[in-house]
């Protein structure tokens, strides 16, 4: 699979362009703040329908806009497919797949795969479980859309039993009945859930192991755990929790509160881990991402590099790009702010490279030898 072209009107800073790409290697280089992130971003958001970096779409409008819209043409399996995705400021976002809309914009997720590796990304590592259960659940929704419709209906009836908890402390009463009901619709939905992150840890941990060996030199052992409450007596942890969660207003058990372990020799990298011991479990875990996905798609997905080469030492940088002389990935797309650097990295592997200069919203293409 590739983005054959992409065309963005009024997307964060930039204005109107039209790009044409290489199916191999495509670099946006340019100064920082100029816009090569956003370009990404804009590729990102035909994919997965929402920015990789701005919470809020109505953020993605560029500023004194009300509209903006992101158009790409795909190669899928020998087909030309065109995604089109677009905001109007106060409106519903639209997502058409060949001027067929969707009627959910999830139910193009995992079309069209890419995986992002970007600087922010060691909050995976470093930040809270909610970080990691995000960075799972939007692997797994790309290949699993039950999962998807299962995890928004868990959320859903989440925040409806956090507010009946508020609503019991505020009026000082409580409806045992009520929440019962809750209780169970949690746990029915808590348990697909669980099933199925349960499923993919097994399958996904043994491609993260490969990846880190492979980018580390030394020989450390390293795990991916999961643990869930579900691992437990579901039924029994609701019930002990009741009194707890009445006081607190809100929900202390279920699989919103399930924990990924990243660990080496027994330890957690997050607190233990050297700076490129994280970095290595980081490109371990999007490499696998990519593994995954080819192997339950037999598609490439689109590899989305962000200021990478700023991040990673000369060894990794190395050994990435042996995998990138070897095939291993489809279409590539890479920022730099340093032109030459990414020039003579990609110089010396015999791919076709086209390289875009970017420079405050406004692109040209630049001839490479
Ligand atoms: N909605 C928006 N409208 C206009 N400009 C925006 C919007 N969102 C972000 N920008 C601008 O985009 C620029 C950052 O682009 P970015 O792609 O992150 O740059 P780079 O990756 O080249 O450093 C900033 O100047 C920022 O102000
Ligand atoms: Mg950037």
């Amino acid at each position: 699979m590739y983005l054959e072209n992409l065309s963005i009107n009024h997307f964060k800073n930039y204005n109107s362009v039209q790009l044409s790409f290489s199916k191999e290697i495509n670099c946006f280089v340019g100064k920082n703040g100029s816009g090569k992130t956003n370009l990404l971003d804009a590729i990102y958001y035909l994919s997965i329908t929402k920015s990789a970096f701005t919470p809020q779409d109505n953020q993605c409008v560029q500023h004194d806009q009300n509209i903006f819209s992101i158009k790409g043409q795909f190669h899928l399996n020998d087909k030309k497919r065109l995604v089109l995705c677009g905001l109007q400021l106060g409106k519903k976002k639209l997502v058409k797949l060949d001027d067929k809309p969707y009627r959910k914009a999830s139910e193009h997720i995992g079309k069209f795969p890419v995986v992002l590796i970007a600087p922010n990304d060691t909050d995976i590592i470093r930040g809270a479980s909610d970080d990691r259960r995000k960075f799972f659940d939007a692997i797994i929704s790309q290949i699993d859309q039950d999962y998807l419709l299962n995890l928004i209906n868990y959320n859903h009836v989440l925040k409806q039993r956090n507010s009946l908890l508020r609503q019991f402390a505020e009026k000082d009463y409580f409806d045992k009945d009520l929440l019962d009901q809750y209780d169970q619709q949690l746990i029915d939905l808590g348990k697909k859930v669980y099933t199925v992150r349960k499923k993919f840890i097994k399958s996904f941990q043994p491609l993260v192991v490969n990846h880190y060996e492979n980018l580390s030199e030394a020989s450390e052992v390293i795990s991916l755990e999961y643990e869930s409450h579900f691992d437990l007596d579901i039924g029994k942890l609701f019930t002990e929790s009741r009194k707890k969660d009445l006081i607190l207003k809100r929900s202390t058990v279920g699989v919103h509160k399930d924990e990924f372990h990243f660990s080496m020799s027994g330890r957690l990298i997050r607190k233990f881990g050297s700076q490129g011991q994280q970095k290595s479990y980081l490109i371990a875990l999007k490499l696998a991402h990519f593994d995954y996905i080819l192997e339950k798609k037999e598609v490439k997905p689109i590899l989305l590099l962000d200021d990478i080469f700023d991040k990673l030492d000369d060894f990794r940088i190395t050994k990435l790009m042996e995998m990138v002389a070897s095939d291993a990935f489809g279409q590539i797309f890479v920022t730099d702010a340093r032109p030459e650097r990414t020039l003579n990295i990609f110089e010396e592997i015999n791919h076709d490279v086209k390289v875009y200069e970017v420079e405050n919203g406004e692109l040209k293409e630049m001839t490479t030898h």
